[in-house]
């Protein structure tokens, strides 16, 4: 299982160190396998990893130059981070990035090696057309990225269910699961409202091979809560 947690743009510096060492240690006391990724913002990515990877939120597809406000390459490998996010939702529709833009960032890091998170979900309006429209606009979405890429994970985070308490049934999560899984065989993660009370169930289900969580994870002992119920599902589910 992976279980990621994406703080967005919350949390300072030092609150990220205190947050580290809470699920750093319950990491090894448990001795869990399972894959732990947590995204701090831009000032919090230095860290001393032991069993939890640090990833990136978003930067630019260049290795350093006249882009201002933007972080890329060389300031990613002096934190020694080999794991970037990319095409979160909020990127797409707060920040406007175009499939372009974030196919050049998928080429460019998938380059250089990365582990990349990479993200699909569809707003709302589109899941009123019905199922067919939505796997058409999430089609568009995976334009220019290599679905076969070795060190991919994609999230399917639904745009309506992010941050709002909503999610799709269960039963709609894993028919999306199921036809994204016909198009790639990398680990596919769910995103959207993921909190204590549903991660189980919904890591539970086929073609579900973990969870993608922002507000929910910013509680460590909560993340830690969702990472032991991750572990328990290994064995039910044979990995
Ligand atoms: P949420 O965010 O868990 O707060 O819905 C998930 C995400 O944006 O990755």
């Amino acid at each position: 299982m992976i279980i990621c947690a994406n703080f967005k743009a919350n949390k300072t510096r030092q609150e990220t160190q205190a947050y580290m060492a809470v699920v750093e240690s319950f990491v090894s006391a448990n001795d869990i396998s399972d894959t732990v990724i947590v995204f701090p913002p831009f000032t919090a990515l230095e860290h001393d990893p032991r069993n939890v990877l640090i990833g990136v939120q978003n930067a630019y597809p260049v290795r350093n130059g006249a882009y201002t406000g933007e972080i890329a390459l060389e300031q990613l490998e002096e934190f020694g981070i080999k794991t970037i996010l990319i095409g979160h939702s909020e990127r797409r529709h707060v920040i406007g990035e175009t499939q372009e833009l974030i196919s050049e960032k998928f080429r460019f890091f998938a380059e250089q090696g990365f582990a990349i998170v990479y993200c699909v979900g569809e707003p709302l309006e589109i899941r009123e057309e019905g199922s067919s429209a939505l796997m058409e606009y999430i089609e568009r979405q995976c334009e220019g990225i290599d679905l076969s890429y070795p060190d991919l994970i994609v999230a399917y985070e639904p745009v309506w269910a992010i941050g709002t308490g909503l999610t799709p049934s269960l039963r709609d999560i894993e028919l999306i699961h199921g036809a994204l899984r016909a198009k790639t065989s990398a680990p596919l993660l769910y995103g959207g409202s993921v909190k204590v009370e549903n991660a189980h169930d919904i890591m539970k289900l086929d073609n579900v091979d973990g969870v993608l969580v922002g507000s929910a994870a910013l509680s460590a002992n909560d993340f830690c809560d969702m990472i032991a119920q991750a572990t328990e599902l290994n064995t039910e589910k044979g990995e």
